[in-house]
Formats: structure tokens, sequence, C-alpha cells
């Protein structure tokens, strides 16, 4: 039994690490045995900031799905598909607009902050379709009349837009979308080897679905208690990166290490010898499953050419009802 339906999405913007997996793509993986699942690679959105070189969005699009498909996201059980393969969100967007406030939308935090971040960076992205993005979103969700939708922290203020679009569009015409509740992620947000969050934009992240000696590597750069120079020195592993990843890959021996680090018991390159090992034994699936899809580009795209038509089927259905209701 279904608990409901769920729509979630993903700029498919360049490589994936593992703070994306363990914060949005692993949970998602959990739902689908719960919830009816529509995942989308929302290719539009991603256009709203790099209209500049569409070019890239393409192969983004390919590489996105490879690391779905490797993390367990099951094409039977959910409808993956790409946001543009169906025209309806476009349709929808459209109506949607007709009944938005402009104050709504510019009112939205993460707008202001965007624009002035972005543009700092010199990036001209004051455009009609960078406004609209929580509009094409709210589409996105309501086009499959999802109940709820699983997104990270920032995604909150446009959720409650969508909400407030629902109500409206329920009012004016005639009830036909649910109001879409946002499920958090409970999942902490991941250091990067530096310690501050994992992002591609502070260099510190680490691959997701990587080799196993980069995987390494990586474990071998990361930083550690900083007061602790000498292998005799004691250690506090509350301040240490390699400690927060053993926590989550090595649950059996973190009061174990946690002890040992605090008596210099244990040296920080045996530690992390030890968090390299737990980590490529638990995520060798996931590196093993890409390497298999990679060398079968033509069932990735038989996948994603069927999502999208299931994914057609309810658009085209929700988009009836629509017109009906608007009198079109
Ligand atoms: P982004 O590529 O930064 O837009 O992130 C895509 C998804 O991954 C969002 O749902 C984020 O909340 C999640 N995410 C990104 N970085 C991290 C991180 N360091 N820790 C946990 N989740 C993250
Ligand atoms: N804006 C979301 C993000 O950057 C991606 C997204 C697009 C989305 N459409 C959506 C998420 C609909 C949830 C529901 O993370």
């Amino acid at each position: 039994m279904s608990k409901g339906r769920i729509f979630s999405g993903m700029q498919p913007s360049g490589k994936f690490h593992l703070g994306n997996f363990l914060g949005a793509l692993d949970s998602w993986v959990r739902l689908q045995n719960d919830y009816d699942c529509f995942f989308s690679i929302v290719d539009w959105h991603a256009l709203t900031s790099s209209y500049e070189e569409p070019s890239k969005i393409s192969s983004n699009i390919y590489e996105m799905a490879l690391d779905w498909l490797s993390a367990g996201l099951d094409p039977e059980k959910n409808v993956i598909f790409v946001q543009s393969a169906v025209k309806e969100h476009a349709e929808l967007h459209l109506l949607l607009s007709m009944i938005t406030p402009l104050s709504w939308l510019e009112r939205v935090p993460t707008y202001k902050d965007k624009l002035q971040q972005l543009g700092a960076m010199g990036k001209e992205i004051n455009t009609y379709g960078f406004l609209g993005y929580p509009e094409l979103m709210t589409a996105d969700i309501l086009l499959y009349k999802a109940d709820t939708v699983p997104v990270g922290e920032d995604q909150i203020p446009h959720l409650e837009l969508s909400r407030e679009i629902t109500r409206r569009f329920n009012n004016l015409y005639r009830p036909v979308f649910p109001e879409p509740q946002a499920m958090l992620s409970e999942a902490a947000v991941l250091p990067g080897i530096d310690g501050r969050k994992m992002s591609k934009s502070y260099g510190n992240e680490i691959p997701y679905a990587a080799h196993p000696d980069e995987l390494s590597a990586r474990v071998r750069l990361m930083v550690t208690d900083p007061q602790r120079i000498r292998k005799t020195d004691v250690g506090n592993p509350d301040v240490c990166t390699v400690y927060t990843f053993h926590k989550l890959f090595n649950k059996e021996e973190t009061d174990d290490i946690s002890s040992n680090c605090r008596i210099a018991g244990i040296g920080c390159v045996d530690c992390k010898k030890k968090l390299a090992a737990k980590m490529v034994e638990s995520l060798a699936g996931i590196y093993e499953r890409r390497l298999a899809l990679e060398a079968n580009p033509a069932r990735v795209k038989e996948i994603l050419a069927r999502g999208a038509e299931r994914a057609r089927v309810v658009a085209t259905a929700t988009m009836e009802e629509v017109r009906s209701a608007m009198k079109l």
C-alpha cells in the first residue's frame, strides 16, 4: 500500500558527490518502497542559470541517470524521467503563471540571494525564466498531483510558494490538486575533506562512485584534529572529520576509535586506513553498478524513454482536468 505520491527533482548540473548521495538520493532509495514516486532530472531548471551553455546539460543528464540508477533507484518501482521530455510541464507552468502575482515570486528569499550571488560572479540571470524557477517547480509537482516532496532545507521557501499557488488554483477554479508537503531529509550536512560543508564550489568533495584508489586518496587528505600534531599527542575525535565519517561508515568501531584517539592509542594514518577500507567496502556496490551501466548506454536511454512515457500518461490526464477546470 502506497503512503502517497512523491515528486522530486534534481538539476543536472555536473558531477555528483557523496554529500548529494547521503543528503538526498539515499533517502529517495528508501522512499521508493513506500511511496508512488516520480523522480525527474530537471533540465529546464538547469537552463535558468546555464542558458549560455546548454550543450553541457545533455551529457550531465546522462551522468545523472547513471548516478541515480547506480544508487539503487529502481526504474520498475519509480518513474524516472527527464523533465523536458514531458512538454506538459511547460503548459502547466504557463497556466499557473497567469494566477501567480509577481510579488509572490519576487519575495522568495532565494531569488534575491541567488541573483546577487551570481551577479557578483559576473553572471546575468535577471531573466523572466529565473524569476519563474519556483513556478516551474510548482508545475512539476502538481502535474503528478504529488502530496509529498522530499527536499533539502534550501527548497522550503519554494514549497511554501507552491502551496500558495495550489490554494489559489483550487479556489479560483475547482479543487484539482492536493497541497504538496515538504519532506525534509533527516541526513545531516556531510562535511567535505576540509571539514566545511561538502560542495563542488569548495573543491572539498569526495566524488560519488569514485574508484577505490581515488576514495582512499581523498580520505588520506581529510583534516583531523588540528591540535594533534604528533602521533603521541592525544586527539579529540569530536573535532575530527575522519571521525565524522567513521560514524557514518564504520558504526561498529566508533567507540573504539574514539577512546583510542583520546589516549593516542591509534594514529591518524591508521585511523584513515580503517576508514578508507570501510568506505570502499560499503560503496563497492554503487561503484560496480555504475561501471556496468556505463557499459550499456542504450539501456540507460531506454529507461529514461520508458519513464517519460509513463510520466506522460499521468501528465496528460492532469492537463485534461486542468483545462476543463479553467474552461479552456
Ligand atoms: P546541490 O548540488 O548543492 O544543489 O545539492 C543537491 C542535493 O544534494 C540537495 O538536496 C542538497 O540538500 C544535497 N546536498 C548537497 N550537498 C550536501 C552535503 N554536503 N551534505 C548533505 N546534503 C547535500
Ligand atoms: N529546485 C530543486 C533543487 O535545486 C530541484 C527541483 C525542481 C525540484 N523541481 C522540483 C525539487 C520539484 C522538488 C520538486 O534541488
